[in-house]
């Protein structure tokens, strides 16, 4: 069965052709460094661009995996949470492909489609602890089958991408600040190593490890998350400390990075500890999946993996390319769920951030 599966949620317009779990091509237009201009991504200009692509890329994906239209089993699309208008340049495109070619459509959650993924290249075993680390999204889920999925916690303000992302606009990184802040943090951790020979901690290395930054919201039994109130203290520790942003300058490069690394022991220590306590309260659980952009973090993805190795679970975590936004994952995910016989009729809905997606799947008659 070949899915096409389209992805236009949010700055990448992305589109991937899956057969049942081979990927035949893929391709993706970014929007980076036009919403970098503007330290954010403008709703506006993204769904004007995803529309300005969306046509061209169809071509060249068709191109790229030497298959005609027709061959075309089933269409799959990001249908939320997103921006609404970026979603619906997707979800008409998709329409418009079923109604022509009388093939079945999927309107797929987005974010369950990045933990999904991890099936390309692991054998999912459920109950699944998802951890779903994006720019808009830091959700735990309890992931019993491909279509039953049990939000457990999820952030009450930022989430830990957004996290990143505002801290490093403070710092005057360019939008996404991500990967970048991920780079320097790993120059700041070696620097910390490199002076602690035999990794005997002296004086000034203790002082330096000496948490900057606090682990937010741990003081309750819930599993949600508040990463507001630490990027306030991230942002608060850099006006006091001016000299972070002239990185021309050696030494301020260096307590940059030792900031970077601290901020970011505080965003993956706060995760791991809410996954463990995840994992206490439902001791049916067999293995994490952990999955969004965040999951690209080199700090995360080996704490999660030390986490899972210790308390005896298995972990999943997609490769990079595929922790970030991707279609691959949609049409993915689009196989999985045709290949159970469910499909949307051609009315379903697309649906912004902060609305509830229904589980309003049709199944096929046997
Ligand atoms: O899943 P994604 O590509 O888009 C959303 O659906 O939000 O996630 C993007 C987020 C951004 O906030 C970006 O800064 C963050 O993922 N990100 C990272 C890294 N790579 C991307 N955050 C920390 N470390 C990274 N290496
Ligand atoms: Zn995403």
């Amino acid at each position: 069965m070949i899915c096409l599966g389209i992805e236009s949620s949010c700055d990448e317009t992305a589109l991937a052709l899956v057969e049942d779990s081979k990927v035949l091509a893929s391709v993706l237009a970014t929007q980076m460094e036009l919403h970098a201009l503007f330290g954010g991504v403008v709703p506006e200009l993204a769904s004007r661009e995803h529309y300005r692509f969306m046509g061209p890329l169809y071509d060249a994906l068709l191109q790229k995996a030497g298959i005609q239209a027709q061959d075309i089993d089933v269409y799959a699309v990001s249908r939320g949470p997103g921006l609404l208008g970026a979603l619906l340049v997707g979800v008409c495109f998709a329409k418009g492909l079923a109604f022509a070619t009388q093939k079945p459509l999927l309107g797929i959650n987005h974010l369950h489609a990045h933990l999904l993924v991890a099936g390309l290249e692991y054998e999912l075993e459920f109950p699944a602890l998802g951890v779903l680390v994006s720019g808009g999204h830091t959700h735990l889920y309890k992931i019993s089958a491909i279509d039953d999925f049990q939000v457990l916690g999820r952030t009450l303000d930022d989430a830990a991408g957004e996290a990143f992302d505002k801290v490093g606009k403070v710092l005057g990184l360019a939008y996404p600040a991500g990967q970048e802040f991920d780079l320097l943090s790993q120059n700041g951790k070696l620097a910390i190593n490199a002076s602690e020979p035999h990794g005997i901690p002296n004086e000034s290395c203790k002082k330096r490890k000496q948490n900057l930054f606090p682990r937010p919201y741990l003081d309750n039994d819930n599993l949600d998350f508040s990463f507001s109130g630490l990027k306030t203290a991230a942002s608060s520790y850099i006006a006091k400390n001016p000299q972070l942003l002239q990185r021309d300058d050696v030494q301020n490069l260096a307590q940059l990075q030792l900031m970077c690394a601290a901020f970011t022991d505080a965003v993956v220590e706060t995760l791991c500890i809410k996954c463990e306590r995840a994992l206490k309260q439902h001791p049916d659980i067999k293995s994490i999946i952990m999955a969004g952009g965040v999951a690209a973090n080199s700090h995360l993805r080996q704490s999660m993996q030390s986490l899972a190795l210790r308390l005896g679970k298995k972990i999943q975590i997609p490769s990079i390319k595929l922790c970030t936004d991707n279609a691959v994952m949609v049409a993915y995910t689009g196989c999985l769920y045709a290949q159970k016989g469910l499909y949307h009729p051609l009315h379903f809905e697309a649906l912004p951030r902060g609305q509830v997606i229904p589980h309003d799947f049709c199944e096929i008659e046997k």
